[in-house]
């Protein structure tokens, strides 16, 4: 249905979970992907899933700009930046530590920012008049829960960045729209995934019964990607099983 052949698409994260099922999808659907990782050892395994492996680490956001020339001077063009890398935290608020709070706004947040900013400057230096950013944020971003202050901040900031760029970019036709899961099996949620009475209190808690899983969220980005959206921008799609609808 989403015909993306040959579109050119780089994604943060792709080592495991959400970032992997998307560029797995992604490639299904006929894209070239470029996929960033922070361990040169899984260079091969990236290759055998036909994405082309990216070192780059988030938060040397001074490498923004060249980490995507890179792809610039092989493909001359980036269809669509996915800005899925995250970092989350079970801190209590009353002991976060500076160093905690840094790694996850620089990760969360300005990562995501730098990236954004460098791809619209390399759209423009290349007069490639159109640009399209998918942000994976949380249902964090909209509600508060527990333990959870240092990320949900991060992803409700994500949110209003991509209202904002959305706004500031339409002019250069840019969209720039985000994606909200709920609770996702990834190493993530791992630690919640392993307290049996937790994990049952959760999905207690969401309609469809169930946690979601990382290829659960691949459909929303497609459909992002893809012309079909062409008159959205500024938007979020919630993919929670129906958790935040009660
Ligand atoms: N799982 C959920 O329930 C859930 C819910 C809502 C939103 N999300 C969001 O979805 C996104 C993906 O999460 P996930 O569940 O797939 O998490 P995950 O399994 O823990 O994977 C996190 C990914 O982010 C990468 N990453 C972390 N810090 C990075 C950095 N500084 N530079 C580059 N890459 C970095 C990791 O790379 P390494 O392998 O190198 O560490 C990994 O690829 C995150 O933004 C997260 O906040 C997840």
């Amino acid at each position: 249905m989403f015909d993306l052949k040959n579109k050119v698409v780089f994604i943060t994260g792709a080592s495991r979970g959400i970032g992997r099922a998307l560029a797995k999808g992604f490639v299904e659907h006929g894209a070239i992907v470029y996929g960033t990782i922070r361990n040169p050892e899984l260079e091969e395994e990236l290759r055998k899933d036909h994405i082309h492996p990216v070192i780059y680490d988030v938060r040397n956001f001074q490498q923004a700009e060249s980490t995507l020339q890179k792809i610039y001077d092989k493909e001359k063009r980036i269809d669509c930046l996915i800005n899925n890398a995250g970092v989350s935290s079970n801190t209590p608020a009353s002991l976060f530590k500076e160093e905690e709070v840094r790694k996850i706004i620089e990760t969360n947040f300005e990562g995501v920012f730098f990236l954004c900013q460098s791809y619209y400057k390399l759209q423009k230096k290349h007069k490639i008049k159109q640009g399209n950013i998918i942000n994976i944020a949380s249902v964090l971003g909209l509600v508060g829960t527990m333990l959870a202050s240092i990320y949900s901040g991060t992803k409700g900031a994500v949110l209003q960045l991509t209202k904002s760029l959305a706004i500031e970019w339409a002019n250069s036709n840019f969209r720039v729209n985000a994606i909200c899961p709920g609770f996702i099996e990834t190493d993530m949620t791992e630690n919640m995934q392993k307290k049996e009475e937790l994990k049952n209190k959760i999905i207690e808690n969401i309609p469809l019964k169930r946690l979601g899983k990382p290829e659960d969220i691949v459909g929303a980005a497609l459909f992002l990607a893809s012309d079909y959206s062409s008159y959205m921008t500024g938007q979020y799609i919630i993919i929670d099983g129906g958790l935040t609808c009660q």
